[in-house]
């Protein structure tokens, strides 16, 4: 990988060589591994805003082209032609799938679908009123207490079923948690519909009545699905990492990347860019919010606008956007506010100066709340939907990682500030 000249960098008299990584595509990383030794110096950089954690192969994002691909694949081709089991395929085993693959992997997914029966009485044990992200960190967490059979990380066999699992799983115990906030009975999944439309099912059908899934609604849903599934070391998946690299197994791996998604800066800005939009309510209170949003003084940021990655459109946010268009049509939904607000919001917005300078644009969070809420979902589901999109990247970069030789336990160092070292004083003398 370094067939470069090193870099070097002088630390007081000492010269100390540095081999820079030659990636595929992308900037290239100096391997700063053996600084500390040679040097007795660490970096310092909060935020990890130019620290690559590890090598992948995954996924890979430009952001300055706005360009996001799975395994190669360039996202606008997977979301227009191939579907989320099949994208999972790419992610964990990376390559896509022969016919016989597919069907030999969707079986397996679907026949993992249910979970313990003994999971529903854990569910009661949470308030109704619980937030549905809180009661997925708890019961994926708990997922280790009810399949120890596949928490041993040293056997392939165990990772591979884990992973299943999860992806199978995820739909389900999101739907449970939906279900149990209103109060209806859980739906069991079915095998014998396809994912997306298994999990709206899940979701939306009651056993008083008979409930059809409309396919051009599963289409979306699983678009965004498929528009979630990866995207490299965000915070949540280098959570996941760091937890994985101690060894821990991988359901609360998978739960402690959940606990760091739901933050309104990472998965929950889905909720918050749309509570937003409805609190804007209508376009002529827009100059009002991106005087706000400007305001250094006030915390308000516009929700689903920036990206630490992206200095371009987010090409999430564009196939969103046109979701967004068809859903609402399909549902014949007219004059929605809400999207008349988004449109014009992010139109005012491109052309301000102040976006325009730092490089904010709209991101995968702006318009998915609006197809998410005409599909009936509360804004407390929308970040659980992305959670349960998400495991396949987490999952496929947990087993990528324990299958790398050079895999560490995950520790940071530090730049100490605090005391100096001092003497104990007695609480009487203080
Ligand atoms: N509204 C107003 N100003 C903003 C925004 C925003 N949404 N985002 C960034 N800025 C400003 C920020 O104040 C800073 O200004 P200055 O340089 O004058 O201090 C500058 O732009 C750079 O921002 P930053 O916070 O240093 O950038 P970051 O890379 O640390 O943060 C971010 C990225 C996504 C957390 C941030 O843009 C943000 O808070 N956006 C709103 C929340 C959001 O939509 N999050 C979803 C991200 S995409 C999906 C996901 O990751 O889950």
């Amino acid at each position: 990988m370094a067939d470069n000249k090193p870099a070097i960098l002088s630390v007081y008299d000492k010269e100390i060589e540095l081999p820079i990584l030659k990636p595929t595509v992308g900037p290239e990383v100096l391997d700063i591994r053996k600084l500390y030794g040679q040097g007795d110096v660490f970096t310092y950089d909060p935020g990890f805003t130019s620290t690559a954690s590890c090598d992948s192969e995954i996924t890979f994002i430009d952001g300055d082209k706005g360009e996001l691909w799975y395994r190669g694949y360039p996202i606008e081709q997977l979301a227009e032609k191939s579907h989320y089991l099949e994208v999972c395929y790419l992610l964990l085993y990376g390559e896509l799938p022969d016919a016989g693959q597919l069907e030999d992997f969707e079986n397996r997914v679907t026949r993992h679908t249910m979970v313990h029966e003994q999971m529903n009485n854990f569910f009661r044990g949470f308030r109704r009123d619980a937030h549905p992200m809180a009661t997925m960190v708890g019961v994926v967490g708990a997922m280790s207490a009810f399949y120890h059979d596949s928490t041993d990380i040293s056997d392939p066999w165990q990772r591979e079923v884990a992973a299943i699992r999860l992806i199978a799983k995820l739909p389900t115990i999101a739907a449970m948690a939906y279900k149990y906030s209103i109060g209806q009975p859980f739906v069991y999944p079915r095998n014998n519909l396809d994912y997306a439309s298994n999990f709206l099912h899940m979701c939306f059908a009651v056993p008083a009545e008979d409930y059809k899934v409309d396919p051009a609604l599963a289409k979306a849903m699983d678009r965004i699905f498929t528009l979630h599934a990866d995207h490299e070391q965000n915070a949540s998946t280098s959570t996941v990492r760091l937890a994985g690299s101690s060894g821990a197994n991988p359901f609360a791996c998978i739960a402690a990347g959940i606990a760091c998604l739901w933050g309104p800066a990472h998965g929950g800005a889905n909720q918050a860019a749309l509570e937003m939009l409805q609190e804007i309510g209508s376009v002529d209170r827009i100059p009002e919010y991106i005087k706000r949003a400007k305001d250094k003084e006030d915390p308000f940021r516009l929700m689903g606008f920036g990206h630490r990655v992206y200095k371009n459109f987010d090409p999430r946010a564009k196939v969103m956007k046109e979701s967004a268009d068809e859903v609402l049509d399909l549902l014949g939904i007219e004059n929605n506010e809400t999207l008349k607000v988004a449109k014009e919001l992010e139109k005012i917005a491109l052309e301000d100066d102040y976006f325009v300078s730092k490089k904010l644009y709209p991101n995968v969070d702006f318009y998915s709340g609006i197809i998410l809420s005409a599909m009936g979902f509360p804004t407390a589901m929308f970040t659980p939907i992305f959670a349960l999109s998400r495991t396949v990247g987490w999952i496929s970069q947990w087993k990528e990682m324990l299958s790398d030789p050079q895999n560490k336990i995950g520790r940071p160092r530090q730049l100490y500030v605090g005391s100096g070292k001092r003497d104990y004083v007695d609480v009487a003398k203080r």
